[in-house]
């Protein structure tokens, strides 16, 4: 094996990561997943994939919030991935200290390894919620930082620390920053698995936070497909730069709502909970993606429609093997 074939991700065990996984032994890398560290020998969605995709798996255990084992990671990776981070905004809230040390602090140990280990390319994980609520739209990559939650701030940390390797180091990284993702695996703090979850568990009256805000949603799979663009594009066309994913398309979380009931047949009584409510200034009301570079760039574009996924995420609900691993009668925060 070469070095270059050797693709280190963290993050690997959660929704986006196991399907970059899938899709990175697909295109025939070896693939280091560093899976955080528990105690119940678990390793999340990847315990669920193939055999023969495993087999090109090698899991660490570790954190990213250590330096030795962020150094153990990526040693000999030709591409590092960095999707691991606390992404949750409502627990974001309670628990503000976990979320710097993880993303922002956890971001610099994996600067500080592949500039130390002389790794030729890392891609970093940003997201759309540190433009907080667009103020031109399509939401382009020139738009404002406006970080409206302690998560959205704490990524726009490591986006900055990525910024600034790029710029003191010459490292070579660059940062992706995808719109809402959804489909398989999602967790259920999100809105689509939420609301899916809801009925593929048999409850009609589904409860959520405000149903007014919009979002650009990608299904995982075009999402993935960015990431891997970004990751083996041209040096000169992608290093120091950021890129937006997503469709160019918004939709509202009320019609969304009515979109899913549609597909899956089903009646729904929305009623919106106080607790899921966010304080009105954190709230971000409006994302739409423009993803004009990233297509020039690289040639990327969605191959998927919103109906098209959330058929794919209703199936993946729908298959009681699946629901069991969640708990859809809680608020997940
Ligand atoms: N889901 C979306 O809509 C979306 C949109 C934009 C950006 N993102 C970004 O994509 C990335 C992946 O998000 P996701 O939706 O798959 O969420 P996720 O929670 O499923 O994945 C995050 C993973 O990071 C791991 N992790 C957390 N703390 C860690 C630590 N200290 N050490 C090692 N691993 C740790 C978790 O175990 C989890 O597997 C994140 O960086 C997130 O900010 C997600």
């Amino acid at each position: 094996m070469t070095a270059s074939a050797l693709a280190a991700v963290t993050g690997a065990e959660g929704f986006i990561g196991s399907h970059l996984v899938e899709a990175l032994v697909a295109a025939g890398h070896k693939v280091r997943a560093m899976v955080q560290y528990n105690s119940f020998s678990s390793y999340g969605w990847l315990d669920t994939l193939d055999q023969d995709v495993l087999a090109e798996v090698e899991v660490v255990l570790g954190d990213v919030r250590d330096p030795g084992s962020v150094g153990g990671l990526v040693q000999g990776a030709g591409t590092v991935y960095h999707l691991a981070a606390l992404i949750a905004i409502p627990y974001s809230y309670r628990a503000p200290h976990s979320y710097v040390e993880t993303n922002v602090t956890g971001t610099l140990n994996v600067l500080e390894a592949v500039r130390a280990q002389g790794v030729p390319r890392l891609v970093h994980t940003s997201t759309s919620e540190t433009y907080g609520t667009a103020r031109t739209v399509p939401i382009s990559e020139d738009h404002p930082i406006n970080t409206q939650s302690p998560y959205a701030a704490s990524k726009a940390g490591g986006d900055r620390l990525a910024d600034s390797y790029h710029a003191s180091f010459g490292l070579p990284v660059v940062t992706l920053r995808p719109f809402n993702t959804f489909g398989p695996r999602q967790s259920m703090r999100a809105v689509i698995p939420t609301v899916i979850g809801q009925v593929a568990a048999g409850s009609r009256e589904i409860t959520l936070g405000d149903l007014r805000p919009t979002r650009d949603f990608s299904y995982v799979k075009d999402t993935v497909a960015a990431f891997l663009a970004v990751g083996t594009a041209p040096a000169e066309a992608v290093v120091g730069r950021t890129f937006n994913s997503g469709t160019g398309e918004e939709i509202s979380v009320g019609e969304l709502v009515g979109l899913i009931g549609k597909l899956m047949d089903a009646e729904l009584d929305v009623r919106s909970d106080a607790e899921r409510v966010r304080p009105a200034d954190s709230e971000v009301m409006r994302l739409v993606c423009d993803a004009g570079r990233l297509r020039a760039a690289t040639g990327w574009a969605p191959a998927h429609t919103l109906e098209e996924g959330l058929r794919r995420t209703i199936d993946f609900f729908r298959d009681p093997l699946n629901l069991a691993r969640y708990k859809a009668g809680i608020y997940n925060v």
